[in-house]
């Protein structure tokens, strides 16, 4: 099957692309490898699969139509899109909206109108558990998401509502899954996790963004997620909205205590409080677990061993996080 990955240089995409082209898949990836975080990284997170003979890179913007209609020009046999491209980050989506309109609401559209044009049924979306804002844990996908925090997952409601009106009117299958935290490999390194692990290993501050005690993230490890999205390839649903999250919450202390613990140094932390902040996230995975069979198995004590253990084989200048 042949799979038009967005965002493929990504942390969520470069894991993506290496776990369909290990299962046989012929990847097609779309980046613009733009500076929301260093696109030395993003060179480093495509370089095991880069030369792969069953992928091929395009390093274009989803936001610029002519581009996106060549590539589906080039490409009418692809048989599902999992749109991953986005700027993703809550906080600095409060200063740049402008970004995030551009980006993720014209860039989702200008995809989606390329697979009516060729007929390409399956369609996956990337969207996000800070959708949920301030409603009641844990958050259930028929929740009221119409008051999010930021912008950022202001522009992903926009997408879910816009690709809701593209699968009623037309021949075309939508899956949104709503992603909650996920950790592994290659990980963002503007999230919690890199920057606990770079704060122990090399004395870098931890800015605190919100009260580490009453602020919880439902950490979920990245190859459950991805196995998700796989069953959706292989058996698409009409219009479905899922979370995808371990359903199990903790708190900043308890994943900084964590860190400490299996890397046997401390974190030095500094106060910072932002603004757009989720005070907590905690999926209802009940119908990812009916209708995909989805299934997270993984702690937090082993994704965080999971990846110091693949952290400490990269190069220096990786960990050393200076980029
Ligand atoms: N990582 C998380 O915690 C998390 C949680 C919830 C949802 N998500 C969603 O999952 C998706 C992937 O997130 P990620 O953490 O891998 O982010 P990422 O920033 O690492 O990856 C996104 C990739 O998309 C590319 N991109 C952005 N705009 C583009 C454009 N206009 N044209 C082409 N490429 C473009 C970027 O260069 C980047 O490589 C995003 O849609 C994000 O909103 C992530």
């Amino acid at each position: 099957m042949k799979i038009i990955v967005t965002g493929s240089a990504g942390y969520i995409g470069s894991n993506l692309t290496t776990y369909l082209l290990e299962r046989g898949y012929e990847v097609l990836g779309i980046d613009n490898f733009n500076d929301y975080y260093s696109p030395q990284v993003k060179e480093f997170n495509i370089q095991n699969f880069h030369n792969n003979k069953k992928f091929r890179l395009y390093r274009k913007d989803i936001s610029n139509r002519s581009d996106v209609q060549e590539i589906f020009k080039q490409n009418p046999d692809t048989d599902a899109v999992v749109h991953l491209a986005a700027w993703a980050g809550v906080t600095y989506s409060v200063e740049h909206p402008h970004t995030y309109v551009v980006n993720n609401i014209l860039g989702t559209n200008n995809l989606v109108d390329q697979c009516l044009n060729h007929k390409i049924k399956n369609f996956i979306f990337a969207s996000t558990s800070s959708i949920y804002g301030d409603n009641p844990t844990p958050f259930k996908e028929e929740m009221d998401t119409s008051t999010p925090n930021a912008p950022y997952p202001a522009t992903k409601k926009a997408s879910e509502v816009m690709l809701y009106t593209a699968a009623k009117n037309h021949d075309l299958n939508v899956t949104v899954f709503r992603f909650f935290n996920p950790l592994g490999p290659y990980l963002r390194p503007d999230m919690a996790l890199p920057k606990l692990i770079r704060s122990a290993e090399y004395k870098k501050v931890f800015e605190l963004w919100q009260d580490p005690n009453s602020s919880s993230r439902d950490y979920t490890y990245i190859n459950d997620m991805l196995k998700a999205i796989e069953s959706v390839i292989k058996k698409p649903q009409k219009y479905e909205i899922m979370n995808l999250g371990n359903s199990s919450p903790v708190s900043l202390s308890d994943l900084m205590d964590c860190v400490e613990k299996i890397t046997g140094k401390e974190v030095e932390t500094k106060k910072k409080y932002l603004p757009g902040q989720m005070k907590e996230t905690f999926a209802d995975i009940k119908k990812a677990k009916a209708l995909i069979g989805y299934n997270p198995i993984t702690s937090l004590e082993d994704m965080v061993k999971i990846y110091y253990g693949w952290f400490l084989n990269q190069p220096d200048w990786y960990k050393k996080g200076d980029f």
